[in-house]
């Protein structure tokens, strides 16, 4: 095939998994969590870093997904939005989400709610203003935006400002 490449071999640690995989160097990280390892639950919006709809976890910091390499995270612990909730249940962001209707068509939600988890731990949270501002690379066509506040605010138990 025209521009083909050799695919190479990759350690994908996934949701505490491992996936010993091989790719083409110029596979993005989404495409081999959603084609290869079959994990469609972390969505692809604009596949140009512009959305977060491809939102992941990369040893605890979050990143967009369609903007680097499946190579560039090889042996590297990597969490989706189908890692998230523990074997008891759902995580209390999701859980959050539901309460304060943070959804409309739910495209954007996945990458949403992993943002959200990451904005609350990295102490982004602590007001209205600072939400918005730290979940602003989360877009959401649906423009369900009020609510997704309110469901950070509570998840995180910041003060309505
Ligand atoms: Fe990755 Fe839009 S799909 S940022
Ligand atoms: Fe539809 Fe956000 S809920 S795009």
């Amino acid at each position: 095939m025209a521009g083909a490449q050799d695919a190479v071999p990759v350690v994908l640690r996934v949701n505490g998994r491992r996936h010993d995989i091989q790719v083409e160097p110029r596979v993005t990280l989404l495409d081999a969590i959603r084609d290869t390892l079959g994990l469609t639950g972390t969505k692809k919006g604009c596949d140009r870093g512009e959305c977060g709809a491809c939102t992941v976890h990369v040893d605890g910091r979050r990143i967009n997904a369609c903007a680097t390499l499946a190579v560039m995270q090889d042996g590297r612990e990597i969490t989706t939005i189908e890692g998230l909730g523990g074997a008891d249940g759902s995580h209390p962001v999701q859980r959050a989400f539901v309460a304060h209707d943070g959804l409309q068509c739910g495209f954007c939600t996945p990458g949403q709610i992993m943002s959200a988890v990451a904005c609350i731990a990295e102490g982004h949270a602590g007001s209205d203003d600072e939400i918005r501002e730290w979940m602003s690379g989360n877009l959401c066509r649906c423009a369900a935006y009020p609510q997704i506040v309110d469901a950070v605010r509570a998840a995180a138990g910041t003060a309505r400002a």
